[in-house]
């Protein structure tokens, strides 16, 4: 069973549907703290633990460089990016924490190519992917031996990836740029920009306690070999 909280109604429709009385959905804002731990007393209240957590929600800043905005957009465009691909990770972690000690249980971080080097985004969403690395590394330590958590790095991937309000940007999404797409996969070794399925395999591995028995701290780079070109 997967209980999701998204900001977008719509999508976490099309969820329900696709997958029915396999998930719970909540609509709400993944870094508001109270939204957060309403999402954790639901899962609680109907399933009595939580064996995995996924943090994934994620915006963009559009290669926007620093030294093209004013100090007051810049400041406005770090404290919504950093609230949602920063904040709402440790949010979720924070609220799930005695949940997952008793389960023994996982936390997996989306992380990025970007997590590990310059000009997969600009400095802004760069800075807050290296973050979530430092998440995944630091909540490793301290949480061992009770709960493991890891990261998936997916690269360039077709997905509806929004931007930001803060820079005017949040309509735009991703996978709709087709000479972004057409240039991430020219530039990856394997010749492909990944679907979204090309990742979750790597996200079964790490939620599973038997198969990923060893793993804590570690990085599943799913990039079509980008980083291996580095
Ligand atoms: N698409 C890529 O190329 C790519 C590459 C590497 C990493 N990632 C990461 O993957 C993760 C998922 O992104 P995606 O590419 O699937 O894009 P996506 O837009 O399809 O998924 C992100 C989801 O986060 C939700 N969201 C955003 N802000 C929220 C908030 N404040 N509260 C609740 N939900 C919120 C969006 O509604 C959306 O459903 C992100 O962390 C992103 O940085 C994406």
């Amino acid at each position: 069973m997967v209980v999701v909280i998204d900001r977008d109604a719509e999508k976490l429709g099309e969820l329900k549907e696709e997958l029915g009385a396999r998930c719970e959905i909540l609509e709400g804002d993944a870094a508001d703290p109270d939204a957060v731990n309403r999402c954790v007393d639901l899962i609680i209240d109907r399933f009595g633990g939580i064996d995995t957590v996924v943090g994934n929600a994620g915006v963009f800043d559009w290669y926007r460089r620093v030294d093209r905005m004013d100090g007051r957009e810049l400041l406005t465009a770090f404290n919504e990016l950093f609230a949602i691909n920063v904040a709402s990770y440790l949010l979720i972690a924070r609220a799930a924490y005695p949940h997952l000690k008793a389960s023994r249980g996982s936390l997996i971080l989306t992380c990025s190519t970007a997590s590990f080097r310059g000009g997969g985004g600009g400095a802004l969403y760069t800075a807050s992917k290296f973050a979530a690395r430092g998440l995944v590394y630091q909540l490793a330590q301290e949480w061992a031996p009770d709960i493991r958590v890891n990261g998936v790095a997916p690269g360039g991937t077709v997905t509806a990836l929004a931007g930001l309000a803060a820079l005017g940007s949040h309509e735009r999404h991703l996978g709709e740029d087709p000479r972004l797409v057409d240039a991430v996969a020219k530039s990856t070794p394997l010749g492909f920009v990944a679907e979204p399925a090309d990742h979750a395999g790597a996200y079964v591995l790490l939620a599973s306690a038997v198969n990923s028995r060893s793993m804590t701290g570690s990085i599943i780079v799913s990039d079509g070999g980008i980083l291996a070109c580095v």
